[in-house]
């Protein structure tokens, strides 16, 4: 009779474990595990999954089968049985559970140094990730380029046209992600990935991963960051692709860049200094450009009204048209007020050239004149 109720313990026991494991090793809640981190992950969670089963199973079929065994039968008026204490249960019941969380901890912390593993690594692509309100951009490094016409001066000046806002990845190779703020904390997350790490104004962070799988995913930002937040995740994408593609693609990069670099008063070039060299957006609204300032007059549609002061004469400096309305307005700001803004608070001193160049007040008209 004892025998035979430990055989059934066992026995159930053995088909609560065939549950787990099967549940386990098949029920998928996660999105595409598109990296090898995202691998790891995985079966970390997989196996926590399958332990949980078992103890899903074998708590509520213990609640079960006892409303079932011990339910009062008809004219039962008894109390139940008095029972105080059973040391071996509550040993029985401790010491597993310690020992689920030990086996646990020490796993998770293996799936976490091998995430986590800032070691540099032989064939690792380093891409910046930049978090702003509210989308992301990356950053490439530069190919080498034998031009004897690429001075030190003008590579510098490549270098800041490295910019995309697609995440572009080679498949099978590792990616260290240098992750920085503009403004507030994002949170650079890619759930195929299973990679997520806040980008925080002042520090650079690092996130590691290898796409293992060709695809097109979002990037996410998982961290509250002002109105736009909810939009944030559903602007950039993450390419993964092959390696002669991915190298193809940063040859075109920096080729643009190069022509950008060459063409200092280029509306682009104009479009980087006003976002990136002079502090126009800490007192300007221009969509295009994400400035956000509203201290000076908004910036949207410039070149239309610019058109009109040029018409009525209005704060020229350098021609008649609505180039020298924009630059009369940068070089010299008093000279034609817009109405509701006093003298003053425009800075005064971009008329020298040793504060903004000629070349980079150019690049700003120009880049100005085509936000209509
Ligand atoms: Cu950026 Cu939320």
């Amino acid at each position: 009779m004892k025998l035979n109720r430990y055989a059934i313990y066992i026995l159930v026991g053995a088909i609560f474990i065939a549950i787990g494991v099967i549940v386990g090793l098949t029920v998928r809640v996660f999105p595409v595990a598109a990296s090898a981190e995202a691998v790891a992950v995985d079966s970390l969670f997989n196996f926590m999954l399958a332990i949980a089963v078992v103890i899903f199973l074998i708590v509520e079929g213990g609640i079960i089968y006892s409303i079932i065994r011990f339910r009062r039968r008809p004219g039962d008026e008894t109390d139940g049985a008095p029972i105080h204490g059973n040391t071996a249960l509550e040993i029985t019941w401790t010491a597993i559970p310690a020992v689920i969380v030990f086996v646990l901890a020490i796993y998770s912390y293996q799936v976490y140094l091998t995430i986590r593993n800032p070691e540099p690594k032989d064939n690792e692509v380093r891409i910046g990730v930049i978090g702003q309100q509210f989308a992301w951009k990356f950053v490439y490094e530069m190919p080498e380029d034998n031009d004897p016409n690429v001075t030190p001066e003008l590579r510098e000046r490549i270098k800041q046209y490295m910019i995309d806002s697609t995440l572009y990845v080679p498949l099978n190779r590792p990616v260290r992600a240098l992750i920085e703020s503009q403004d507030v904390i994002h949170s650079f997350y890619i759930p195929e990935f299973r990679i997520k790490q806040d980008a925080t104004p002042g520090r650079v962070s690092e996130a590691y991963f290898t796409p293992i799988e060709k695809g097109e995913w979002w990037v996410v930002c998982a961290e509250l960051c002002g109105v736009g937040h909810a939009a944030m995740s559903q602007i950039n994408r993450v390419v993964v692709l092959e390696q002669s593609e991915f190298d193809q693609y940063i040859a075109q990069l920096y080729a643009k860049a190069k022509e950008t670099a060459s063409d200092p008063r280029s509306p682009e070039v104009g479009k980087q200094l006003i976002m990136n060299k002079y502090a126009c957006g800490a007192c300007h609204i221009l969509d295009d450009a994400g400035l956000v300032g509203n201290i000076g007059p908004s910036l949207n549609g410039i070149a239309t009204r610019a058109e009109g002061h040029a018409e009525r004469g209005e704060g020229l400096v350098g021609g008649t048209d609505a180039a020298a309305y924009i630059r009369g307005s940068i070089v010299n700001p008093n000279l034609y007020l817009v109405p509701g803004y006093a003298a003053g608070i425009m800075p005064q001193n971009y008329g020298n050239p040793n504060v903004m160049s000629e070349d980079d007040l150019e690049a700003i008209v120009n880049y100005l004149l085509t936000i209509r």
